[in-house]
This record gives structure tokens, C-alpha cells and sequence, in this order.
């Protein structure tokens, strides 16, 4: 396969959205170490997964919420792109680890903001600030954000605009990341039936009802829907496609 040296660091790609870009990746020949902040062995269930199809994986123990640890974390990685991969550099980049926290704007506490802020942004920024002397010259990073981030729902007011900032970073990115031939584009998911907030968007039938009927496509989301579109971003035939933002949402509130 044409990608077989190509190596992946997706974050949170142990369950939901983050499995399914790993999963995706890999039918694409893309070797993958994946992050999990917490469940060891869903994350090591993954990786066998994706051996199974005949590609390398790694899965490293990362909270992206907490910078401090960032350079233990790289110090681990490099030790497992030499061990397992036997390289020194990755090629790809996708920020997809993230918390929900549904709470009225009104009701928002400090705690709640400041770990949305850690974990969504602050994580990212550095997180991907930590990694460009691992990324080679014409990788590509991907951020996720969410659908939120254009349209309005009551209770997203600190997430969404976490992912907001993780939106108008990426155009920074593309803009200083543009020599190095290095693309960086949003991908923004709308609802998808994941654990995300408590399973609220697969285990709430009124709330599920609601956004399917403010769907052109007339449905929720399925992590099926967002994996495939992550791995076609770190293709090469994406290769002309760098500081957008491409809603996967099936035309929810247009
Ligand atoms: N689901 C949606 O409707 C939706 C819509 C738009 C955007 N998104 C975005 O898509 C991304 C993935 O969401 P999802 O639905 O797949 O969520 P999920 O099913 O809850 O999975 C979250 C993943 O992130 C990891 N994680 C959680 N907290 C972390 C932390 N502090 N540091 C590092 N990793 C952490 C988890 O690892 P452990 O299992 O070890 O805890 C897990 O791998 C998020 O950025 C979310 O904001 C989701």
C-alpha cells in the first residue's frame, strides 16, 4: 500500500469519533498511535483491531487537558515511533480528543470553563505546538471541531466557543504551517450518537428527533459519517485543501 510509511497520532482514538478516524485511517495503509486519557484497554482493543488489517499502532496514555505532562508524553512517543515504527517523525496530526459539558451559559461555573478550555484548546494549541518537530514537512493536521461552533444550541455556550478558537487557530496554522507545506484544516462534525455528553444524542429519543428533523439528510450523525473524511484529508488527494473548515453535519440547521 502507497501509504504503508505514513504514521498518524490521532488523540482520543480509543471510542466514538476518534476509533472510527483511527479505524479509517488504517483501511487506508495509515500506521496509527492513538490516544486515550483513561479506558487502557478499549485503547488496546483498537490497536489490535488495526493490527488485524496488517498496519503498525500504539496506543499512549495522554490527558490532554494537562500541558505539564506534554513533554513526558513526547518523550514516550518518540520511544515508541523508534520501537514500533522505526522511524522518527509522524505525518499526521488529528486533535480529536474532547469533553462535552452541557450547561447553560448562566450556569457555567469557572471549574467547568477552565477544563473545557484546558482539554479543547489550551491541549490543542500546545499539544500541536509540542509535535511540529515530529511532523514531517507536508503532513497534514486535522482539528475537530463541532457544528456548534456555526449554529446555535441552548447549553453549548463555553464548548462552542472553545471549538470557535480551535477554529480561527487552524487559519493561523494554515497561514505559519504553509512553508513547511504542512496543510491544517477543521473538520466539524454536527451530532453524532457517540458517548459524548452521557450519550445524550444516541440515548435521548426527543433530543435525537429534534436534530434528525433539522437535518437535510433527515438523521443524526454515526461515527461512520466522520472517520472517512478524516482520512481523506491526509491523502493526497487533498493536498490542495488547507485552512478550511469542512462541516460533516448532513446539513443540520442550515
Ligand atoms: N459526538 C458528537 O456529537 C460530536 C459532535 C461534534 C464534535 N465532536 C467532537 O469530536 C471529538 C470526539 O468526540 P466523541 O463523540 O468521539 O467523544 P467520546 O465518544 O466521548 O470519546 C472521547 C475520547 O477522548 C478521550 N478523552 C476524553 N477526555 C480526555 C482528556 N482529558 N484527554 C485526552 N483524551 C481524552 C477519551 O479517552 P478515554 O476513553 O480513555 O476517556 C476518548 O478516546 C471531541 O473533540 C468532540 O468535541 C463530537
Amino acid at each position: 500500500m502507497a501509504n504503508k510509511s505514513k504514521i498518524a497520532l490521532v488523540t482520543g482514538g480509543s471510542r466514538g469519533l476518534g476509533k472510527n478516524m483511527v479505524m479509517a485511517l488504517a483501511k487506508k495503509g495509515i500506521n496509527v498511535v492513538l490516544t486515550y486519557n483513561s479506558q487502557k484497554d478499549t485503547a488496546q482493543a483498537v490497536v489490535a483491531e488495526v493490527q488485524a488489517l496488517g498496519v503498525k499502532a500504539a496506543a499512549l496514555q495522554l490527558n490532554s487537558g494537562h500541558v505539564k505532562s506534554f513533554p513526558a508524553f513526547f518523550s514516550t512517543l518518540k520511544e515508541t515511533l523508534n520501537t514500533t515504527f522505526g522511524t522518527e517523525k509522524l505525518d499526521f496530526l488529528v486533535n480529536n480528543a474532547g469533553i462535552g459539558v452541557h450547561k447553560p451559559f448562566a450556569q457555567t461555573s469557572e471549574d467547568e470553563f477552565d477544563e473545557l478550555l484546558n482539554v479543547q484548546f489550551k491541549g490543542v494549541f500546545f499539544l500541536t505546538q509540542g509535535a511540529l518537530t515530529l511532523i514531517n514537512d507536508g503532513g497534514s493536521i486535522i482539528n475537530i471541531s463541532s457544528g456548534l461552533a456555526r449554529f446555535t444550541n441552548p447549553g453549548y455556550a463555553a464548548y462552542a466557543s472553545m471549538k470557535g478558537a480551535i477554529e480561527t487557530l487552524t487559519k493561523y496554522q494554515a497561514k505559519e504551517l504553509g512553508a513547511r507545506q504542512i496543510r491544517v484544516n477543521v473538520v466539524a462534525p454536527g451530532a453524532i450518537e457517540t458517548d459524548f455528553g452521557g450519550g445524550v444524542v444516541r440515548d435521548n429519543e426527543a433530543l435525537n428527533n429534534m436534530i434528525a428533523s433539522v437535518t437535510a439528510l433527515g438523521r443524526v450523525g454515526l461515527p461512520d459519517d466522520i472517520g472517512g473524511v478524516v482520512a481523506f484529508l491526509c491523502t493526497p488527494e487533498a493536498g490542495w485543501i488547507t485552512g478550511v473548515r469542512l462541516e460533516v453535519s448532513g446539513g443540520q440547521a442550515l
